[in-house]
C-alpha cells in the first residue's frame, strides 16, 4: 500500500496553551509527524501562546522536549527536527487582559490560513473569540478549534456556543471529539457505506442488538480532580460514545461532506429515548493489587462518580424500533479495548434439525488496539458424523490486511489538524449536535443527583460491576469478552 500525503496550503497555527499537556503530548508531536510526512508546508508556521515569559529559543526548547518525551522514533533524525523547531514562535499572552494581543496581530502573516487552537480550560473560551475579534487578528476565513469537555450540560454548552458564536461563524468552528480522528471510526462509515454487503441488513429486520464497548485499563490518577467533577457519563459516554452510536446507526448521508454527515448524526441523538434507571448501571472501581481505589485517585473519599457505566439505549425511528444498544465504558478495566459488535438474529428457520446450538452471524469491529474486523460465520464442523456445525470467524486484522503502512496511519489528532487547514468540517462536532447530546444526557445526570445514587464497585481488571452483566443477561444476551 502506497500512503498518498497531499501538502495542504500554508497556515499560520495559533495553539494557545502552547505549554499545556494537551499541547506537549498531542498537538506539537503530532504537527512533528505530519512536517515529516511532508504535508505540512515549509513555509507554515506554529505560533505557541500562554501566559508564562520566555523567547522562541526556550519555547523550541520545550517542544524538542516535549517531541523526545511523546513523539516516538522520528525525533531521532535531528535536521529534520531542526527544521520543524524553525517553524516555531512564541508569545507571552493574557487571555482575559491586554497583554501579547498587538505583539501576536504582528506576528500573523496575510494570504495564510490562520487558524487558532484554544488548548485551554473551556471559560476562557469566549475571552479568546472576543479578543482575536477585537484585534482583528481572526478574519472571516480564520478557523478556531476547541476541546471538550464542551461544557458540564446543556447550559452551560450553550453558553460556550454563543460565545464562539458572537464572532465567528458556524463553518469556522471545529469542535474536536478525538475519536472522530481515529482511523477505524472513520473506518465504521467505510465499511457501511462503501460495501453492498451489510446495508441491507443494517437494521431491526436483521439486528438483535448491537453492543459498544470502551474499555480501558488506566485509572483516573492524576487528573482526579478534573475526572471527580466529570464521570464516565460526561467524560466519555455524551461524546466519544455518542459518536460512535451516531456513525453505526445513522441514515446513509447523500455524500461524505460535513453537514451530509453531521445533519444524519443529529437525528440519531434526537431520536434517542430518555433512559430509565434500570438500564443503566453505574460502577466505582475498588483498590486493586497495582492501584489505589477511586475515591483515593480521585482525593475525594466520598465520591460518588463513577468510573464506569452500563446503558442500554433505544433509538426510537423506522430503521432501529425494538433493536437495543448496549453502551458501556470504564476505566480500570480488564483490557484496553473499544470495539462495536453488531449482532445478527437467529435464522428464522434451520434445516440443520440435529444441530440445538444458537448460531448467530456477528460483526465486530475492533477500534483499538489490533484495528479490524472479524465476521462471525457458521459452517460445517469439519469430519464425519453429520452436520455438525460451528462458528468461526473472518477475521481481517488491517495491519494484515494493508501491510506495513498501515501501521503509519496518522493519529487521531494530526488528521483533524490537517482536516482544519483543509478546511474540511466532517470529522468535527457541530453546535446542534453537542446541545442535543447533552440534552439526552442531562437528565441521566439529573436523576442520579437527586436520588443521591451511589456506583456500584467493581474489582480492577474485571468486566465492570455484575449488575452490568445482569443489564444482558435479563435480556437472554451477554457481553462481548473483553480482550486487548
Ligand atoms: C478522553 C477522556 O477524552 O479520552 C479520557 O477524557 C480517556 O478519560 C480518553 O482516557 C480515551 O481516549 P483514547 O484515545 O485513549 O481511547
Amino acid at each position: 500500500m502506497v500512503s498518498r500525503v497531499i501538502p495542504v496550503d500554508s497556515f499560520d497555527l495559533v495553539i494557545f496553551g502552547g505549554t499545556g499537556d494537551l499541547a506537549r503530548r498531542k498537538i506539537l508531536p503530532g504537527l512533528f509527524r505530519r512536517f515529516i510526512a511532508g504535508q505540512m508546508p515549509a513555509d507554515a508556521r506554529i505560533i505557541g501562546a500562554a501566559r508564562s515569559d520566555m523567547d522562541d529559543a526556550a519555547y523550541r526548547a520545550m517542544v524538542e522536549a516535549a517531541i523526545a518525551e511523546f513523539g516516538g522514533q522520528e525525533s531521532k533524525d535531528t535536521k529534520t527536527l531542526q527544521a520543524f523547531l524553525e517553524r516555531l514562535h512564541y508569545v507571552a499572552i493574557d487571555a482575559t487582559g491586554k497583554g501579547g494581543w498587538t505583539q501576536l496581530a504582528a506576528m500573523m502573516r496575510d494570504s495564510v490560513i490562520r487558524a487558532f487552537y484554544f488548548s485551554v480550560a473551556p471559560s476562557l473560551f469566549a475571552d479568546l473569540a472576543q479578543r482575536l475579534h477585537q484585534h482583528k487578528i481572526a478574519d472571516r476565513e480564520s478557523r478556531i478549534v476547541v476541546e471538550k469537555p464542551f461544557g458540564r450540560d446543556l447550559d452551560s454548552a450553550r453558553a460556550l456556543n454563543e460565545g464562539l458564536a458572537a464572532h465567528f461563524d458556524e463553518r469556522q468552528i471545529y469542535r474536536i471529539d478525538h475519536y472522530l480522528g481515529k482511523e477505524t471510526v472513520q473506518n465504521l462509515m467505510a465499511v457501511r457505506f462503501g460495501n453492498v454487503l451489510f446495508e441491507p441488513l443494517w437494521n431491526n429486520h436483521y439486528v438483535d442488538h448491537i453492543q459498544i464497548t470502551v474499555a480501558e485499563t488506566v485509572g483516573v490518577g492524576g487528573r482526579g480532580s478534573y475526572y471527580d467533577k466529570s464521570g464516565a457519563m460526561r467524560d466519555m459516554v455524551q461524546n466519544h460514545l455518542m459518536q460512535l452510536l451516531c456513525l453505526i446507526a445513522m441514515e446513509p448521508p447523500a455524500l461524505f461532506g460535513a453537514d451530509a454527515v453531521r445533519d444524519e448524526k443529529l437525528k440519531v441523538i434526537r431520536a434517542l429515548q430518555p433512559v430509565e434507571p434500570e438500564n443503566i448501571v453505574r460502577g466505582q472501581y475498588e483498590a486493586g493489587e497495582d492501584g489505589p481505589d477511586y475515591a483515593t485517585d480521585a482525593e475525594n473519599p466520598r465520591s460518588t462518580t463513577e468510573s464506569f457505566v452500563a446503558m442500554q439505549v433505544e433509538i426510537a425511528n423506522w430503521r432501529w424500533a425494538g433493536v437495543p444498544f448496549y453502551l458501556r465504558t470504564g476505566k480500570r478495566m480488564k483490557a484496553r479495548s473499544s470495539e462495536i459488535a453488531v449482532v445478527f438474529q437467529d435464522l428464522g428457520h434451520s434445516i440443520f434439525k440435529g444441530d440445538k446450538a444458537r448460531h448467530r452471524n456477528m460483526l465486530s469491529i475492533r477500534l483499538q488496539p489490533n484495528e479490524g474486523m472479524d465476521l462471525q460465520v457458521t459452517i460445517k464442523e469439519p469430519g464425519p458424523g453429520g452436520m455438525r456445525l460451528i462458528d468461526v470467524p473472518l477475521d481481517m486484522t488491517f495491519a494484515d490486511a494493508l501491510g506495513p503502512d498501515a501501521e503509519a496511519v496518522p493519529d487521531a489528532y494530526e488528521r483533524l489538524i490537517m482536516d482544519v487547514i483543509r478546511g474540511d468540517q466532517t470529522l468535527f462536532m457541530r453546535g446542534d449536535e453537542v446541545e442535543a447530546a447533552w440534552a439526552w444526557t442531562d437528565p441521566i445526570i439529573h436523576d442520579w443527583e437527586t436520588r443521591g445514587d451511589v456506583p456500584k464497585p467493581y474489582e480492577p481488571g474485571s468486566a465492570g460491576p455484575e449488575e452490568a452483566a445482569i443489564l444482558m443477561h435479563r435480556d437472554g444476551r451477554r457481553w462481548r469478552d473483553i480482550k486487548g
